[in-house]
């Protein structure tokens, strides 16, 4: 799949999620979905890459570091209770595809399912990642984001190179 043809897609799906949210899902045994608000796409190394950027206290986060693949379904419809079960509740503790009704199947490249409903998904393998250093930080962005009970409770930035992207 040409860069442009993913690039096409996937900008218009980055302003989606900036604006209602999306799903990452991540593990194999028992698949956890999250919520997303941000993130980035871009070429890099020439390869189709999606940035998602997950706090190390998820329970996605642990999951990603045991199976480094993951999927993101970016919703077309109305999915806000949904997005917002998936944005509170942790998959330690809830099985939040039940609970939410959510349907899975099996992706084309990554073993990690992906959410079919009316939507975009994005499959992709982790190739890179790195955590978001404080002291980088501008000071009031480091205030907004990473103190009080989120100091150190930095995101790691996971890069997965887009296997495979299509819309159901
Ligand atoms: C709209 C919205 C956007 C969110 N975006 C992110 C995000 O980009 N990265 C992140 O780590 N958590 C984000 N969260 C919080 C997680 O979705 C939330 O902590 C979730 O319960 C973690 O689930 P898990 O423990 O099963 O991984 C967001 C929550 C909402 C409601």
């Amino acid at each position: 799949m040409s860069s442009h043809s993913i690039l096409e897609k996937t900008g218009a799906a980055l302003q989606l999620i900036g604006d209602r949210g999306a799903l990452i899902v991540t593990g194999t045994d028992k698949p956890n979905p999250m919520t997303i608000g941000w993130a980035m796409a871009s070429v890099m190394w020439t390869r189709d890459i999606f940035i998602a950027p997950v706090r190390r206290s998820r329970h996605s986060h642990s999951l990603l570091e045991a199976h480094k693949e993951f999927t993101v379904f970016v919703p077309y419809e109305d999915m806000k209770k949904t997005l917002g079960i998936c944005g509170s509740q942790s998959g330690r503790d809830t099985d939040k595809i039940s609970l939410c009704g959510l349907k899975l199947a099996p992706s084309q490249k990554v073993a990690v399912p992906h959410i079919h409903a009316h939507g975009l998904v994005i499959e992709c393998r982790v190739i890179y990642e790195d955590d978001v250093k404080a002291e980088l930080l501008p000071a009031d962005v480091r205030e907004s984001y990473y103190s009080g009970a989120d100091e150190n409770n930095m995101h790691t930035l996971y890069y997965g190179e887009i296997l495979a992207q299509y819309e159901l």
